[in-house]
């Protein structure tokens, strides 16, 4: 995929995140799309890992500490009906997932990451979770 055909993906399925415009019909919509410190937050995610899987997958060395991303629930979201009750302790729990990462870099605590990514997005926002799937490394059973 190229990165045009990556950022066409994240509008769309950015999009399928953002349908409660029926809640607030007096508002116009003149940005369908616009980008909130959380959506660039997760996009900064997104590219990291995808990098950070190519590694992996390839049994390169992964460095510790690499990865120092801004607390998820810190951030503006787009809209607030985002800010929902299970955001802070998913938002500790996948911090939880980094650190861990950070001082273990293996595929199996790559994955817990992923992991964490998901259920949050079962509850959050559906859309990306195709973007979030194909982060998964399937590991080899031995
Ligand atoms: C604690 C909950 C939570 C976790 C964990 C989480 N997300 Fe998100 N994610 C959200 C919310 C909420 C939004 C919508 C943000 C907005 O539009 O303001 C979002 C948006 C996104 C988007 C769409 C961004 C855009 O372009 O609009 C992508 C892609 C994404 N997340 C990927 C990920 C990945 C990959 C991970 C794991 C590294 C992850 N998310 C972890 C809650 C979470």
């Amino acid at each position: 995929m190229n990165n045009n055909t990556f950022l066409i993906c994240l509008s769309i399925f950015f999009l399928s995140c953002n349908n409660n415009s029926k809640s607030k019909p007096s508002q116009v919509v003149i940005d369908p799309n616009p980008t909130s410190e959380m959506a660039d937050l997760m996009r900064k995610m997104t590219q990291e890992l995808k990098q950070v899987k190519l590694k992996l997958e390839s049994n390169e060395n992964i460095d510790k500490n690499l990865f120092q991303f801004a607390l998820i629930h810190k951030q503006h979201v787009t809209d607030s009906s985002f800010n929902k009750p299970h955001i802070k302790p998913m938002s500790l729990s996948f911090g939880y997932a980094i650190d861990n990462f950070n001082t273990d870099p293996t595929t199996t605590n790559y994955n817990i990451i992923i992991n964490n990514c998901k259920s949050c997005h079962q509850l959050s926002c559906q859309g990306p979770l195709m973007i979030i799937n194909k982060l998964s490394i399937t590991e080899n059973q031995l």
